[in-house]
């Protein structure tokens, strides 16, 4: 596959010049906080309230609206910001390009998180190297990407390694506390995405490898695995960074299945997922297979759970803000056949933290059961946290 970024062309002085420009017009979690905008979750309609949001005409204002909700700018506009030398290179790096009427569009979405930036394809946009699939889309960093990092333990390890990196925001974030970081994802186009952001945020402890989850890593074991896999539930699977089969877990399956060997006997692993509910099996049958039965120490940080039907509204909901297209009784049924088909209940929404059982004292290991998922309200969230430090 071809370079999307021409790595070869973009000095280290080029990334300098995108982070200033950023840092300097307050283009920051706080100011998109200020402004009530959550940068992790936004809708199509939310995108078109967002220029009332803002004061008009600022340099911040202009960037969010380049940046964040990929409007095209006029020069004029773009020149405020930039010297034209500048404005040459950010169409070198391709993070902008001149489009028909002359006016200055990005190509990539920029989330700000802690001190770093995290771009991605748009949300709502069509990839701006227009030959790739729509399902190549590189995931921005959203609301579950940032559920696991704040939810993970965040303690000094040695080997890291970030299956499913997308965008590298997860082995970016680990990075700081992880002696090296091995990332990786099985779309080649979210690579280049990942080693741009590395670039970017000045990190050089992190390694990226195109691999089917483990299929690359021969024997190579970790201290901490971290997963944000994809975890919708799909009749067929359309999109690389989302669809995890008819149950919604065949990736999560796949990272399980072979934790025993990938880590360490120390090691911990953290995954963001969605788990479903089924009729006759429980999550503990689950695990306990996919983990062979051996012992293993298992916490579930459920942060909502829904039934079936309110699944199937919050999926049309969506689908109708996206493409504005209202859907069909025939859909409605079809759905509700194939959840009780792969007889699915309910679906939850969570942190899973995964150790081997006998890293834990000998006290603990007595109030283990082979497997242990304690179903915990939000509320209970921190008292686990304080309790994992
Ligand atoms: C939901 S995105 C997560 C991106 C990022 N880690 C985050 O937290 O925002 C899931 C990523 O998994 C990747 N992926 C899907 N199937 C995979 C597989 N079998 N092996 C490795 N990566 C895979 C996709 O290409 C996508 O980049």
């Amino acid at each position: 596959m071809r370079d999307i970024f021409p790595f070869s062309q973009i000095k280290s002085s080029d990334y300098l010049l995108l982070k200033k420009k950023l840092k300097d017009h307050d283009y920051s979690f706080q100011t998109f906080m200020k402004y009530n905008i959550n940068p992790f979750k936004f809708y199509p309609l939310e995108l078109e309230i967002l220029p009332f949001r803002l004061q008009k005409g600022t340099k911040m204002t202009l960037l969010i609206l380049l940046f964040f909700a990929g409007q095209p700018l006029e020069k004029k506009q773009i020149y405020t910001i930039f010297t034209d030398s500048e404005l040459r290179r950010l169409l070198v790096m391709m993070v902008l390009r001149v489009i028909p009427s002359n006016k200055i569009q990005s190509n990539v979405l920029i989330i700000p998180y802690l001190k770093y930036y995290f771009i991605s394809d748009f949300k709502h946009i069509r990839p701006f190297d227009v030959k790739i699939k729509r399902f190549q889309k590189i995931y921005p960093v959203s609301q579950d990407s940032i559920d696991l990092y704040e939810a993970s333990s965040k303690q000094k390890v040695d080997k890291t390694l970030d299956l499913c990196t997308g965008s590298g925001v997860q082995a970016i974030l680990a990075s700081i506390y992880s002696s090296s970081v091995v990332a990786v994802d099985i779309n080649m186009r979210a690579l280049q995405f990942a080693l741009f952001n590395t670039r970017l945020n000045k990190v050089t402890n992190v390694q990226y490898v195109k691999s089917d989850i483990y299929s690359e890593l021969s024997d190579r074991s970790f201290d901490l695995i971290l997963a944000n896999p994809p975890y919708e539930i799909s009749f067929k699977d359309s999109a690389i960074f989302r669809d995890g089969g008819h149950q919604g877990t065949n990736i999560l399956e796949k990272i399980i299945l072979d934790l025993s060997h990938r880590l360490k006997p120390s090691g911990s692993c953290e995954i963001v997922t969605r788990l479903p509910e089924f009729i006759h099996r429980s999550r503990s049958e689950l695990f306990s297979q996919w983990l062979n039965h051996d012992a293993y120490k298992i916490r579930y940080l459920e942060y909502y759970r829904i039934d079936i039907f309110q699944n199937i509204v919050n999926g049309f909901l969506l689908k109708e803000q996206m493409s504005k297209r209202t859907h069909k009784i025939s859909d409605v049924e079809k759905l509700v056949d194939f959840y009780k088909m792969n007889k699915i209940t309910c679906i939850s929404y969570g942190v899973l933290k995964i150790k081997k059982a006998d890293v834990f004292s000998y006290k603990e290991q007595r109030l283990l059961n082979t497997m242990h998922i304690p179903i915990t309200t939000n509320s209970q969230i921190d008292e686990m946290m304080k309790e994992e430090n």
